[in-house]
């Protein structure tokens, strides 16, 4: 990997970007970042303004604009209603299936928000409530979460491709009275029971009152009479109709909360905020991006993680853009949908995961090329580190050569980028690029020491930012704990990477049990866990391996019960029995079943052995192992 590859920008980009002159912002930023933050705040509109833009009295319980009053769906909706976008199109859907479209203007998109949250207050949801969704990439996600923002409510979205039992933990942890579903979600034409899986995720909680279904599939579902509510029946009532009045919160009031998997234990739950939130991912898509009036946006990540909520909902329309959401994937039913949509849909702007890019170019460069990709003005990336060669595809072949690539690095803690680029900065490919600006990024050792350029560490973050979460649900401690005890005063980001001699960070990847899988976020703990619900299981261990698509790979050791004995019918079982009890996404992908997991002696799983024998490699130090 050289990290003397620079793509220059062109002049012309520098010279229409918001950002022309970005060293000039870069060290700006740094003298002053509150007065940064400050300056884009006021690009946005409050009911009241701030006492104070960052409060770090509390740290690091960070406050930010405090005192302020405003909603995020006054910045991401109702300001755009009385200019010219109010008739600009806030949303173009278009269904895996491609002859479904639906499109939404601001206005539009107003209405429907305005019924979703009328029904939401009618159902007896009030501020703070905590709203649970489990809905597809549909348009009526876009409502759900606005109307919960609109009216104070916190929404917690599930990705819907959990199973039962990870949406009723879920479920369960938020106290939700309400959850938000669909009959089913189409994957690569086949139906996917959402409703049924909420049927059993709710058959036990004790809080679930109501649940809505919206008609996506038109599958045959079964509708509890005294708990279900078909959507398109329930705006058809008078409570649904008529204007809805958004609420003006606290800029501290929470949001959402966002369930996702840590290194131990429990999914935890990000807390974020209508203030801060707003702030950062309003600035850093537009300058990120370059948004512009004229751009659409597509970002393929689901918004039941939080590339969807920060950068698919609410950034684009924080910046008054127009948004393009597609329900499917990117090789059903053929290798050229999305390069289809972007033509015959003029997107400017497309943003999207590595493992994605990796999975479109093993099927070549035909299918991209029989394509005007044209309209493209600029790509990006998130999820995980891109190799320079998918880089170097996505570049010359889906960019004809023109289009800067942003790669992103960011967390569902961070809640906007945090390493990144602006399009008139030059690009190294492979490297995420350099910390946003007011934030300062540093590596450092197992003591807390910088390393020298070039060195690999651990990643931390120096400085507070707007969109930074600002506990863990229920659970300020563990949020102490995971993030700010290792290195006091430094937010400990999970990641390993270095820093080049001109300031640009390459990520190598996370430091501790969390795996990557396409992108996705999987903990062992889960996965672990799922598999040891199986009966044949009597211990598991799941460690990430590198795969050419994936990023990584899901390697589990597994121990047998008495009476079970490894085979290819076994592993297809636990395959099938994690999907149902975790996600599909969990999936093992191979199985080493031993007699013992290598363990030290306080019984702490050695998976740097478990490593390198799935690679054949050496073992290593063994001598805390534990070989009683
Ligand atoms: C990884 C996704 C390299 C990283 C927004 C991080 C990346 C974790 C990148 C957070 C990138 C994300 N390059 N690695 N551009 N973006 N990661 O919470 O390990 O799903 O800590 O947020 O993804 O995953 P999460």
């Amino acid at each position: 990997m050289s990290d003397n590859e620079v793509f220059e920008p062109a002049q012309e980009i520098v010279d229409e970007a918001w950002v022309s002159d970005w060293q000039a912002l870069e060290e700006q930023a740094k003298a002053d970042p509150a007065g940064y933050w400050q300056d884009r705040a006021h690009e946005l509109e409050w009911s009241q303004p701030w006492d104070a833009v960052l409060d770090d009295s509390k740290a690091p319980f960070f406050q930010w604009f405090t005192g302020a009053r405003t909603n995020i769906v006054t910045n991401a909706i109702d300001r755009h209603l009385s200019t010219a976008r109010r008739n600009k199109l806030a949303l173009i859907w278009v269904g895996e299936d491609t002859s479904k479209v639906r499109t939404f203007s601001y206005f539009a998109l107003n209405r429907e928000v305005e019924r979703m949250a009328n029904i939401l207050k009618a159902m007896g949801v009030v501020k703070g409530d905590i709203v649970t969704i489990y809905l597809p990439r549909i348009p009526e996600i876009f409502f759900a979460m606005l109307a919960c923002a609109k009216i104070g409510a916190v929404h917690s979205v599930v990705f819907a491709g959990y199973s039962s039992e990870a949406l009723n933990a879920r479920i369960d942890g938020a106290e939700s009275k309400l959850v938000i579903t669909a009959d089913g979600s189409w994957v690569n034409g086949k139906v996917f029971p959402l409703k049924q899986i909420v049927d059993e995720a709710v058959k036990f909680s004790p809080t679930v009152e109501n649940v809505v279904v919206v008609r996506n599939t038109g599958s045959e579902v079964t509708m509890d009479p005294t708990r279900d509510h078909w959507y398109d029946a329930l705006c058809k009532l008078p409570i649904a109709k008529g204007h809805c009045d958004t609420v003006q919160v606290d800029a501290e009031d929470p949001l959402f909360i966002l369930y996702t998997s840590g290194s131990t234990g429990n999914p935890k739950a990000i807390v974020h905020t209508h203030g801060g939130y707003q702030v950062g991912t309003y600035t850093t898509l537009k300058y990120c991006f370059d948004i512009k009036e004229s751009d659409r946006w597509w970002c393929t990540a689901d918004p039941g993680w939080i590339t969807g909520h920060s950068y698919l909902v609410y950034g684009p329309l924080l910046n008054g853009a127009t948004v393009f959401m597609h329900e499917g994937g990117p090789t059903f039913p053929y290798p050229d949908g999305w390069w289809e949509l972007i033509e015959h849909y003029g997107i400017t702007s497309f943003y999207t995961a590595p493992t994605a890019i990796r999975t479109l170019m093993r099927f070549g460069d035909a299918w991209v090329r029989k394509h005007d990709l044209s309209s493209l003005r600029i790509l990006g990336t998130v999820g995980e580190p891109i190799n320079p060669e998918a880089w170097r595809w996505f570049h010359r072949v889906v960019g004809n050569d023109r289009c800067p690539i942003t790669d992103t690095w960011w967390q569902t803690e961070t809640g906007m980028f945090q390493i990144t680029t602006v399009p008139s900065m030059p690009l190294k490919p492979g490297s995420a690029g350099r910390p946003v600006f007011g934030q300062e990024a540093a590596i450092v050792d197992e003591e807390g020491n910088e390393v020298p350029d070039g060195t690999e560490g651990y990643l931390v973050l120096k400085n507070p930012w707007p969109a930074m979460m600002r506990t863990l649900f229920h659970d300020p401690d563990r949020y102490l704990n995971t993030y700010w005890s290792k290195y006091p005063g430094l937010y400990l980001t999970g990641d390993s990477a270095r820093r080049d001699e001109d300031g640009y960070f390459w990520i190598i990847g996370r430091t501790d049990d969390v795996i990557k899988v396409s992108g996705h976020r999987l903990g062992t703990a889960e996965i672990e866990s799922a598999l040891i619900s199986h009966p044949a299981v009597a211990e598991a261990a799941a460690i990430g391996l590198p795969h050419e698509v994936k990023g990584n790979a899901v390697h589990v050791a597994v121990v047998l019960n008495r009476g079970f004995e490894p085979s290819k019918q076994l592993e297809a079982d636990l395959r099938s029995h994690v999907a149902e009890t975790l996600s599909p996404i969990a999936k093992p992908d191979t199985f080493d079943f031993t007699e013992k997991l290598p363990k030290t002696r306080s019984g702490k799983i050695m998976r740097r052995v478990l490593r390198a024998r799935a690679l054949g490699q050496d073992e290593g130090d063994l001598s805390t192992l534990d070989n009683d």
